[in-house]
Parts: structure tokens; sequence; C-alpha cells
């Protein structure tokens, strides 16, 4: 018997219906080729839901998150909605689906394939081979740190990490370590932030209890912001809190030369969570311009996570075919290179992975 599984789908706004649908057409796809079968329900969030509903994350919508194996999630957020505040920005809709489904674990796998190695915006052989994963903690520091508030001339918010928040995130960095190269840089402030000296000693002591054999180095954020551009290729794993791994993901995105690229899944809760780590990128929304990549490598990790490992292996494999032939959306086109819009690159990718059963 075929296994089944189920996905709630938040298209959410700008590029995010454009992409979502792309990832879509190339699950459905995977699915009839490889076998298996997968049911979908849709839901608004974000912006989108504002307009609907006047709530960024309806509970209806959470409630039918936690009962499905997967969420996938295009974009959130736009120009239409930032004058709102606090709880009736898209944005934080995103972070209460995050804290209610619990998904402590971010990663983000930034490969640069050498087929785009010219595209970047470093030297060719900066980047050149540039392989890690970046584990982000996703439900806790100073993006959840409470108190936090704002009165008069004075706001502030509060990085807080416990000991068991960092050991879990860590150990999830450890075990992915072991399945690559076997390698993890753990990134704090320690230098500055009592917050970091703790991450910093529980991760040390998990390492000695449980994974001596990985080995680990810890570097200060700034530094590692530096590093990313001079040398990528020292990295393998990252691991590192909320807010500085939001910022140093986006700078390794952009490596290969586009954030339209980069994937994301959020582990260890009720249910997972994929998304493509770019915005809703409301200047090109709706013009066939923007990039499926990231959207459709999320479907790969999804298909990873449910234990469908040809399929996900197929698909990765047909995205660094396509490129190869020369196949560009507009963020990574330069002359020589044949444009193609969102749907075209989708077919194609679809094609090929299929192409592999
Ligand atoms: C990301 C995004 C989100 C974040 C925003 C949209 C809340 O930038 O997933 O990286 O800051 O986590
Ligand atoms: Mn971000």
């Amino acid at each position: 018997m075929s296994s089944t599984y189920t996905t709630v789908l938040l298209p959410g706004d700008g590029i995010g219906p454009e992409v979502t649908a792309s990832a879509m057409d190339t699950l459905h796809s995977m699915a009839t080729a490889f076998g298996f079968i997968v049911e979908t329900e849709e839901h608004t969030a974000g912006g989108a839901a504002i307009d609907a509903c006047n709530d960024p994350m309806p509970d209806t919508v959470i409630k039918a998150c936690r009962a499905a194996d997967a969420v996938f999630l295009g974009a959130v957020g736009g120009p239409a909605w930032d004058h709102h505040t606090g709880d009736m920005r898209p944005e934080s809709g995103l972070l209460k689906l995050r804290r209610e489904l619990g998904v402590f674990a971010n990663l983000r796998p930034v490969a640069v394939p050498d087929s785009l190695a010219s595209a970047s915006p470093l030297r060719e052989n900066t980047v050149r081979g540039t392989d890690m994963l970046v584990v982000r903690e996703l439900t806790g520091g100073i993006y959840f740190g409470e108190p936090k508030g704002r009165t008069g001339d004075r706001a502030f918010n509060t990085m807080t990490y416990t000991t068991a928040e960092v050991e879990r995130i860590a150990r999830v960095a450890f075990t992915w370590a072991q399945r690559r190269r076997n390698r993890v840089m753990s990134v704090d402030k320690a230098n500055v932030l009592v917050v970091s000296q703790l991450w910093r000693d529980v991760v040390a002591n998990l390492h000695a209890k449980e994974f001596s054999t990985v080995e680990l180095d810890h570097m200060y954020v700034d530094n590692a912001a530096m590093q990313l551009v001079l040398n990528p290729g020292q990295f393998d794993v990252i691991v590192t809190g909320n807010l500085f791994g939001d910022i140093l993901s986006d700078a390794a995105a952009t490596l290969g030369g586009s954030l339209g690229l980069l994937p994301s899944a959020s582990v260890g809760g009720t249910s997972a969570v994929f998304e493509p780590v770019h915005g809703s990128a409301p200047d090109i929304a709706g013009q066939d311009k923007a990039n499926p990549i990231a959207a459709i490598l999320s479907v790969s990790m999804m298909l990873d996570e449910w234990g469908e490992g040809d399929a996900a292996a197929a698909l990765r494999e047909a995205v660094s075919d396509v490129l190869a032939t020369g196949a560009r959306t507009e963020d990574l086109w330069h002359e020589g290179y044949e444009a193609v819009g969102t749907r075209e690159m989708t077919a194609r990718i679809c094609h090929a992975a299929v192409e592999k059963t």
C-alpha cells in the first residue's frame, strides 16, 4: 500500500503563492513518479489572513497544522501591512506558528553547485565547493524573550536561553555533523553577552559528554560574518541562536548568487514546517519572475523528512541538472544564459526529476 502524507499549505503573501504552486506541482509529480500519495489542505496566513479574518495566524490554522504531517509555507509580509504593529504584523503570525508547533530547530543548507559558482558576488574560487548547514535555534532567544516592551522613549527585548534549550539545538547540530563532515562551529557573542557564555558552556559540555568524536569550534558572530565571506568552505555545520542564525543565514544564502536558492526545514515540534528562506518579494509578485528553486528544494527536505529519500535526491539532482543547462530565473540571469520564468523553470525541474525514476 502506498504511503499517504498530509500537508497544510500556507501560501501567504507576495511571491508566496507562486512558489507554493511550483512546490506543489513538483510534489505531485514526485508522488505520481515514486508511488506515494499527498493530500493537501490550503489556509491563509500572514497578510492574506489579516485581510481575510483580521488575524495573521488564526488558531484554526494552527490546529490544522498540528494535525498534518507537514506544513509548507510560501512567505509572509509586504508593504500593505507594514503599518501594522505587534501581534497584527504578518511576521508575528509566522512566529506564532513556530512557537505553537514547537519547531525549535531550523535547518538551512547552503550549497553552491559548480554551475552557480560564477554567479556568486564573491570570487569563483572563494565559493566553489561551499556546502554548509546552518542550524538556527528558532523558538527562543531574543525573538521570544520576556520582558519586552516599549514605553515612552525606551524599548527593550530580552535575549534568554536555558541550558535545556541550548542542549537540544546543539544535539541536532552534532547529529547532523555526524552525517556530514563531522564538524560543528558554534557561533555566539560570549565576549560580551552572558547568555552567550551559557550557550558556549552548554555546547562544550554536551560535546564532551556525548559527541567528543565530532570536531567542535566556537566563533564570535562578528567574526563568523566575516569568515562566511572570506572563506565559506571552512564551514560544515554552524549552530547558533535565533537572531544570529537569521542574519548569518541570509549572508550565507547569497554565496550562491541568490537568496532564491535557499530552502529550510523547521523541525523538532508536533509537525515540521518547510519554507523557502527568501521573503515575499512584493516587487516581483505575480509576474512569473520568482525563483522557485528554494521552494522546490524545501519540498526535497520534506521528502527526506518523510523517508522518501529517493524522490528527495531525484529532485535535488534535477535542480542541478536544469541549472547546468544554463536556464536561469531573473535573480540569477546574466549574459550568455537562458532566461526562464517561474513556471517554465518549475516544469523543467519536474520533468528532469520524473526522468530519474
Ligand atoms: C526568516 C524571516 C523571519 C525571521 C521573519 C519573516 C519573521 O526573516 O525566516 O528568516 O526573522 O525569522
Ligand atoms: Mn530571515
